[in-house]
């Protein structure tokens, strides 16, 4: 979810609002809501579904009130309807409230409110913030005490935006484990789950930590710790535009992305400096292990093959959200490495939090000041740009020049970081046979499941060409070591399953290609994606796409998984689908 709040001078809030919750879609887009503020008190628009959607029904912007708070939402308790869209509010509709995060004793608090007599109209645990805070301001206490004596009851994870009819011109914010920063305009101030949301209006944004409550008035905006002492937090400046996250002329964000990893390769290989300097600052590593989730979990597991192959050193890859049941050997001597294009991950921070107990912690990341950023002991940035598409693209290869430069210097192999330098020209070449992809994507749009294997280095690629195709086309696809679908999966191999088959050149190719006739030899359509030889060009399969065969098989997972973003992308667009909206998914997911 997504949240945002701003006070105004002798202005609108609601088109603001409507702008700035609009930047934050990718959070989630089940609904969405505004609550704003005047003298009369509280004004709420609020539906389910898209912002555009909900906007052509209701005219979100027409409200008035110089003050008010947003939300998008990805629901977690309550399906997506009107009454469980924030904000939510108390029964007299004096108070306003939206919330990213969970309140994980919802229930009991419910309960005992229900007992004392309030009633609730939605399924969500947010909607027991507004009646606390209700039942503290009749007690006598102003919002702000409301707001902390109500933090003191609930249990979770919050970014929370809370408004009262008795404070027509304040908003009192506060945050735990969800990401909250602070806009500081010309006489405007702002609240907002990420720094995107609102560079239209300010790039002087101020990072809230965990524990703080913000104030904002027309005044300007105090930030106090949680025994409500004033800080002095530093103002930051960022250098992003909001039009770099505009789609310049493509029709989706996802395709703009996917031409933009050149670009990214080129920014990121920057890192190489401060990725030899954490590395010369690092002694005693005996151990690594990454830790991450989805996309970024495809880059770790690359990383693992590169690391152990390149440096000898033993690395594990796990999930974030199994890393609390799995990892508990990990020393002063392990190195835990956390991938997230996000830095606010849910799963990723809390196993980020327990890694810090122990070991030294890096953090690749591609959002500057994001929560990961400030919790780990080192961080390296990918440094590809905003990233709006919910299927991760050139944050991925971002990702994995990371990783090549991190295991390169780790093994001293000046060859492989030199010829880093030539990938982005070898993805131009990639992107030029763009049209070749088009016509795979037609003739496979309707099938029911495909299969994606490769070896070695391209099996993450495998993994990821099928989380690719699951996440924004919903055809079933899995991805599958090449020598292991012979122990099971060949079973469900028949004329309807494409397989697509990753083989760049090199010592796992011959293998591979006898893989492929494993599947070919069961009648499935192949969709071979190999090096431009004459050896591969020849192979008679349904269908294929060469790449120049001077990327050998250690650069692959680096251009082989281009086609394979496209055909995703490609194969949505045939089956009438948007690609950078996919349905069930958030591109940042906050919960756990
Ligand atoms: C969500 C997104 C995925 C992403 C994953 C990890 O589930 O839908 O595309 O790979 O989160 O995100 P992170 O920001 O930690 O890389």
């Amino acid at each position: 979810c997504g949240i945002v709040g701003c006070i105004l001078k002798n202005k609108k809030a609601a088109p603001v609002l409507l702008d700035c919750i609009t930047k934050l879609e990718y959070r989630g887009y089940d609904s969405v809501g505004i609550a704003t503020l005047d003298d009369n008190g509280i004004h709420v628009k609020k539906g389910s579904g898209q912002i555009k959607e909900v906007d052509e029904k209701i005219d979100l912007s027409n409200m008035l009130g110089d003050a008010g708070i947003a939300h998008v939402r990805w629901a977690t308790h309550g399906i997506p309807n009107k009454e469980n869209s924030h904000p939510h509010l108390d029964e007299n509709e004096n108070i306003a409230v939206v919330h990213n995060g969970i309140i994980e004793n919802y229930g009991d608090i419910r309960e005992s409110l229900e007992k004392e007599g309030h009633v609730f109209k939605s399924q969500t645990d947010t909607e027991v913030i507004p009646h606390l805070i209700e039942k503290y301001m009749s007690s006598g206490l102003d919002l702000e005490e409301a707001l902390m004596e109500t933090l003191t009851i609930i249990r979770g994870s919050y970014a929370i935006g809370a408004i009262s009819k008795n404070n027509p011109n304040e908003i009192i914010s506060a945050r735990k484990d969800s990401p909250l920063i602070v806009g500081v305009g010309d006489n405007e101030y702002f609240i907002a789950s990420d720094a995107p949301a609102i560079l239209n209006y300010t790039n002087k944004i101020i990072y809230i930590d965990n524990g703080e409550i913000v104030i904002l008035n027309e005044e300007g905006v105090t930030v106090k710790d949680s025994k409500r002492n004033i800080l002095d937090k530093e103002v930051n400046i960022i250098n992003w535009t909001s039009d770099m996250a505009e789609k310049e002329g493509y029709d989706y964000f996802m395709l703009k992305e996917i031409h933009e990893q050149n670009i990214a390769i080129k920014n990121t290989l920057i890192e190489k400096d401060n990725i030899k300097e954490i590395i010369s600052d690092l002694d005693n590593i005996n151990r690594i292990c990454f830790v991450a989730c989805g996309t970024s979990y495809h880059a770790s597991l690359t990383g693992k093959y590169l690391i152990e192959s390149m440096a000898g050193i033993p690395t594990d890859v796990v999930l974030a959200s199994e890393f609390r049941y799995s990892a508990n050997a990990l020393n002063e001597n392990t190195l835990v490495i956390f991938i997230t294009q996000s830095g606010e991950t849910a799963d990723t921070l809390k196993a980020l939090k327990k890694a810090n107990e122990t070991s030294k912690t890096i953090a690749i990341v591609n959002v500057l000041g994001s929560s990961a950023t400030r919790e780990a002991d080192y961080v390296i940035y990918t440094k590809a740009g905003p990233e709006k598409g919910v299927a991760a693209t050139k944050t991925y290869i971002s990702q994995l020049v990371c990783i090549y430069l991190f295991a390169a210097i780790l093994a001293q192999n000046k060859e492989l970081l030199d010829s880093l330098k030539k990938v982005p020209s070898f993805i131009e070449g990639v992107l030029e046979n763009e049209s070749k992809i088009i016509e795979i994507a037609k003739k496979y749009k309707d099938a029911r499941d495909f299969f994606f294997i490769g070896r070695g280095l391209s099996y993450p690629t495998a993994l990821e060409g099928a989380l690719k195709l699951k996440e924004i086309t919903y055809i079933h696809a899995e991805g599958y070591a090449a020598g292991e679908l012979k122990h099971g999966p060949l079973a469900l191999i028949d004329n309807e399953i494409p397989v697509v088959v990753i083989a760049p050149p090199g010592d796992s190719y011959d293998k591979t290609m006898s893989n492929l006739e494993e599947v070919k030899a069961r009648g499935a359509e192949i969709i071979a994606i190999g090096p431009c030889n004459d050896e591969f060009i020849k192979y008679e399969v349904a269908d294929s796409f060469c790449i120049d065969d001077e990327i050998s098989e250690i650069l692959a997972p680096i251009v082989y998984i281009i086609p394979l973003q496209l055909l995703s992308y490609y194969i949505s667009i045939e089956r009438g689908l948007d690609p950078d909206k996919p349905k069930n998914l958030a591109k940042c997911v906050t919960v756990e």
